[in-house]
């Protein structure tokens, strides 16, 4: 009987899922593997939904964006009875091992199945934010930076017209990763991020500074994440999803209103927003998310289970699942040392 390999896309969706998809059916097929796709990440393995997966189902899906599995942020161990279903459904299935394509939540999950012994899981990481621990960069990433930094070049057109500040608020939650790479690409005059609490006094400081000089326009890039010195994230709603989030969002027109009050110029604000999380993937993801896929069957083939593929260097290797989620990957200063050279 052929080997049956589940796979499911959790979490907020991200450009190089499909490439994941079609290399892991691929690489199956050329194995003699079964893949059965599962829908909308944990919550079709708990509600049974699933759809089949062979080469003609993954043709051409290669630089389509998002995931033609669907996603969700279901959590099995949030609610009662969802973990018991999900363990009925794996054994129903047949299945002999599951491909988990997620972010912290969904490997957060792979890995306490792992542990729990109720499936034989393989994590690839997968998100815009790049705050995975263990892997150099996630796909995904590389399209949002990109994506966020045309539209930087874009605001910088602008903003020089009409002589304005334009605030550019960027994706990333609690990490500032797409803010710094987006923001040093597209030039941005200051760049703030959730690992170094906002000094307003300091930001409108540099910014008289560029007047100063003659340059009576700023961009001003905010990672979603930021927070001033003194006071709470600005949050849109205090809702929590599944995994215990809030919806993050607002610093942006916080700030702008901080801006302007202190330094009198007219300052607009942009939030880029899903925008960064839409579209085909750059060649760099298409590249690395066939390469996790291809990896991921070599990992079922090997039953390294509790596995992630992941990057290191230019080479695809792989790391226990729980090293990925257990600490937060936030921005290396060296990097942000660099882009600190463009704020004076
Ligand atoms: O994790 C990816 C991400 O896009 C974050 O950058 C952002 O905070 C969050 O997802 C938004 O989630 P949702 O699509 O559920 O609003």
């Amino acid at each position: 009987m052929a080997i049956k390999i589940g796979i499911l896309t959790g979490g907020g969706d991200c450009p190089g899922l499909n490439p994941v998809i079609r290399a892991v059916v691929r690489k199956g097929a050329n194995e003699g593997y079964e893949i059965i796709g599962i829908k909308n990440g944990w919550k079709g393995l708990v509600e049974l939904d699933t759809q089949p997966l062979n080469i003609e189902t993954v043709s051409g899906i290669l630089p389509k964006g998002g995931t033609i599995l669907g996603t969700s942020r279901t959590n099995p161990y949030k609610k009662e009875g969802d973990l018991q279903k999900l363990k009925d459904n794996y054994k129903k299935l047949g299945l002999d091992a599951l491909i988990a394509v997620g972010g912290e939540d969904t490997l957060g999950v792979a890995a306490k199945l792992v542990k729990d012994n109720i499936a034989n899981v393989i994590g690839v990481p997968k998100t815009i934010d790049n705050d995975l621990s263990a892997t150099d960069y996630t796909f995904g990433f590389d399209t949002a930076i990109n994506i966020a930094m045309e539209c930087i070049d874009r605001l910088h057109t602008t903003a020089e017209s009409h002589h304005r500040i334009i605030v550019v608020e960027i994706m990333g939650r609690h990490a500032g990763w797409i803010a710094v790479e987006a923001g040093i690409a597209g030039g941005a005059d200051m760049i703030l991020i959730p690992e170094i609490p906002i000094d307003i006094d300091e930001v409108c400081a540099a910014i008289e500074k560029r007047h100063s000089r003659g340059k009576i326009f700023s961009i001003i890039v905010v990672a979603e994440g930021a927070q001033f010195k003194k006071g709470a994230a600005v949050l849109q709603e205090q809702n929590l999803d599944a995994f215990g989030h809030v919806r993050l969002g607002g610093i942006g027109e916080a700030l702008a209103k901080e801006i302007e009050k202190k330094t009198g110029y007219e300052t607009r604000v942009s939030v880029l927003g899903h925008i960064q999380r839409g579209g085909t993937p750059t060649a760099f993801d298409r590249i690395l998310g066939t390469r996790f896929g291809v990896k991921a069957i070599e990992l079922v083939k090997d039953k390294k289970y509790g596995r992630m593929v992941a990057l290191a260097g230019a080479k695809i290797i792989d790391v226990p699942i729980e090293e990925a989620v257990r600490v937060l990957k936030t921005v290396d200063m060296d990097l942000y040392d660099v882009a600190k050279v463009f704020f004076k």
